[in-house]
């Protein structure tokens, strides 16, 4: 019998689904999958460094399970972005971590990890993935039974100065579209009911072959692929990141032609303010993006926005702080997400002086969240006494009465429900807006 190993995910979709891959791996190489970190033999953390934060998280959580597991010590792996980028350092900063696997290195973990099991105590692969199956994805284990994530590029070539994601995932590599669409086929037929094309940039897909794309009208490879998918007739596809620069217009065709397309766009801007973009190198101007967001706004479906943003960039005026505020004005995002700027080492940007005070980030945080949510507000509140079409996905976290789920257009919705609508896409009718989600009951 061989050991059990369990795999605890930090950061992104895409780290969610390397986990996926990575425990499908393990399994079939004759691994358990452990349920919990108590009965693991072997415990692997998937690693994010998008902030300085995330990646410190990883060392404290490393602490706490071994002072969890007491004089039953587990044998401790790291794999993904940390990984990656950290290498051979990483078994200074925690001598408790006994493998370290790459972003590379997902199909090789099973030997890694009996390398570590044989007693080694430094085994390292920051290697490339394997040339011949490099776009192969083995069937995943999936992180839920009605959403499945669906990577179609991975890596990035944009180089944004503050970004240290071509560093820990390396250039982009795009799916032959046949594949993704094999893929899709089989999540139809096993019950999937919502999938996620998921890549750092997934507008940027440039697969190397037409394969799959024959017969699919569209200017970028990107809208061919949404439309090839769509024509699977898979109940609800949904895509991201988009980034703005590759953003046009045929990707709104394709949604507005696709019903099964869902009407969500996430395309991060980062900042309001010229200098600043240019600053990022992020090779668009504000209004360009506006233009972007114009197109979407006036699609003949109503399709939701949400967006990233920086503040705190190394030389980040007052003034351009408040342009970004202008933007947010303007761009009337259903959500955004918004960061403070953290030095990533080796980045361009970590070489510029870290002008903006962290009092004067979180000020700025703190500025720009509550003119999102006087926003969004409004955005939610016109949803009560209406109906909106949920995917039941889970039971809710907060009452065992209660499912949650998401609309088309990517918003939460919680609502009274037992599990056998679980996978099904209900009818709710919205009593209540929340912040950031929507409250209902099903209506029948
Ligand atoms: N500091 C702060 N936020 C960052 N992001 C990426 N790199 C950094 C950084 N160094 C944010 C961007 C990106 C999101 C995933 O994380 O807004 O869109
Ligand atoms: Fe990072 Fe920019 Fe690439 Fe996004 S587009 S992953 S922000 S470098």
């Amino acid at each position: 019998m061989k050991s059990n190993v369990y795999i605890e995910t930090f950061g992104c979709q895409m780290n969610v689904s390397d986990s996926e891959r990575a425990a499908a791996g393990i399994r079939s190489a004759g691994f358990g999958l452990a349920q919990s970190i108590e009965n693991a033999d072997v415990i692997i953390f998937n690693t994010c460094s998008i902030r300085a934060k995330a990646e410190q998280k990883v060392y404290n959580r490393i602490g706490e399970v071994r002072k969890q597991r007491g004089a039953e010590q587990p044998i401790i792996g790291l794999m993904g972005c940390v990984a990656q980028l950290e290498g051979e350092e990483v078994f200074k900063q925690a001598p408790a971590v006994r493998f370290v696997a790459g972003t590379g290195a997902i199909e090789r973990l099973p030997s890694l990890i009996e390398s570590a099991q044989r007693g080694g105590r430094r085994v390292l692969d920051v290697g490339e993935r394997a040339a011949a199956n490099a776009d192969v994805l083995p069937m995943a284990e999936r992180h839920s039974e009605y959403v499945a994530f669906v990577p179609i590029i991975e890596g990035c070539n944009k180089f944004c100065t503050y970004c240290i994601v071509p560093y820990s995932r390396g250039r982009e590599r795009s799916r032959p579209a046949s594949d993704i669409v094999k893929e899709v086929r089989q999540l139809a037929s096993e019950g999937f009911s919502e999938i996620h094309l998921i890549g750092q940039n997934v507008n940027s897909y440039r697969p190397k072959t037409e394969d799959g794309l024959e017969g699919f009208a569209g200017s970028t490879p990107f809208s061919r692929l949404l439309r090839a998918v769509a024509a699977t007739g898979f109940p609800r596809i949904k895509f991201t990141t988009s980034f703005p620069r590759d953003f046009h217009k045929d990707i709104v065709a394709a949604i507005e032609e696709n019903e099964n397309l869902c009407n969500w766009v996430h395309l991060p801007v980062q900042s309001g303010n010229d200098r600043v973009l240019r600053a990022m190198r992020r090779g668009y101007k504000v209004a360009d993006y506006l233009e972007k967001i114009e197109a979407i706004k006036s699609a003949r479906r109503d399709i939701s926005t949400t967006s990233d943003i920086i503040v705190g960039f190394p030389g980040e005026t007052e003034e351009e702080f408040e342009d970004t505020l202008r933007l947010a004005e303007r761009c009337q995002y259903d959500s955004l997400y918004i960061f403070k700027y953290s030095e990533r080492p080796g980045t361009p940007a970590s070489k510029l002086p870290d002008t903006v005070s962290e009092e004067e980030k979180t000020r700025r945080f703190i500025e720009l969240e509550r003119l999102q949510m006087s926003i969004q507000r409004p955005r939610f509140e016109v949803y009560v006494n209406s109906e909106v079409k949920v995917l039941a996905e889970r039971i809710s976290a907060k009452s065992l009465n209660d499912l949650t789920g998401h609309t088309s257009c990517h918003k939460v919705v919680n609502f009274r429900g037992t599990v056998d609508l679980l996978g099904k896409i209900v009818t709710v009718r919205v009593t209540q807006a929340k912040e950031h989600s929507l409250y209902g009951e099903v209506s029948n």
